[in-house]
């Protein structure tokens, strides 16, 4: 065998080997996966809990539906910038939880909760918002909502929270996830306290994926030609045990 061809096979012989061990370009997933030699190694990190906060619902409300621009039955709609959220929820591998339960609620354009312990009542209540959501993800582990842009509003006299929108995810066998998702280029999250804590506890790469990018695309289905979407992936700790 010439130089040349010896030194093709061999090249070939580490494509081979490479492309059977999964570490061509782009699959760094497969690189862990040898690396630590487990499946689990595969999947991105948590997503990060995050505190509930004071304003969970405690007024039930007849509607909870994933239209929270409008009341059912009224013609009038929310104030504010209408957004859509399309989500995944996924296990701890990765895959999708189908029928897990999400909570969604926040505040209104204003900066409101529907709470009576809320203290920002400078900010008015927007009687056409619906404030609250109850979702479950489809067969894809999917869900979507469409919301306006809340408010930013006053934690203390120093601090104002980011635009924020809370989540709580209830899926059968893992634990309860609570947490808070957020609009990039917002100014206020890079000086947000509890975006702060979370990334000292959980690191950028975590902390990141629940800061959220909101753009319309032409080429989308539906509303999202016109409204701007943003997609938010929701990693649970934990795998559902799948009951026999
Ligand atoms: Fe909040």
């Amino acid at each position: 065998m010439t130089d040349k061809k010896q030194s093709e096979s061999s090249k070939q012989s580490r494509r081979d080997f490479i492309s059977k061990a999964g570490l061509v370009a782009g699959t760094t997933a497969g690189a862990g996966a040898i690396l630590f030699g487990s499946a689990d190694a595969l999947a991105a990190a948590p997503t990060p809990s995050q505190t509930e906060g004071p304003f969970f619902p405690i007024r039930d409300q007849a509607d909870k539906d994933a239209d929270l621009t409008r009341l059912v039955g009224s013609d009038k709609v929310a104030k504010g910038e209408v957004v859509m959220v399309k989500g995944i929820v996924l296990d701890a591998s990765d895959k999708p939880v189908v029928g897990a339960e999400i909570d969604v609620w926040q505040a209104c354009e204003s900066g409101r909760y529907n709470h009576p312990q809320d203290p920002n009542t400078a900010a008015p209540l927007d009687e056409n918002f619906q404030y609250w959501a109850k979702l479950q993800t489809d067969a894809e582990g999917r869900f979507a909502f469409k919301t306006i842009k809340p408010g930013a509003y006053p934690a203390t006299s120093t601090w104002d929270r980011p635009t924020h929108i809370h989540y709580r995810i209830k899926a059968w066998g893992v634990p309860t996830l609570t947490t808070q998702m957020y609009f990039k280029d917002d100014a206020l999250n890079d000086i947000d306290q509890i975006l702060i804590a979370t990334r000292r506890r959980y690191g950028d790469e975590a902390t990141d994926s629940l800061i959220v990018d909101f753009k319309t695309d032409e080429g989308a289905e539906g509303e999202s030609k016109k409204i701007p979407t943003g997609t938010f992936t929701i990693r649970l700790s934990g795998t559902p045990r799948i009951q026999d």
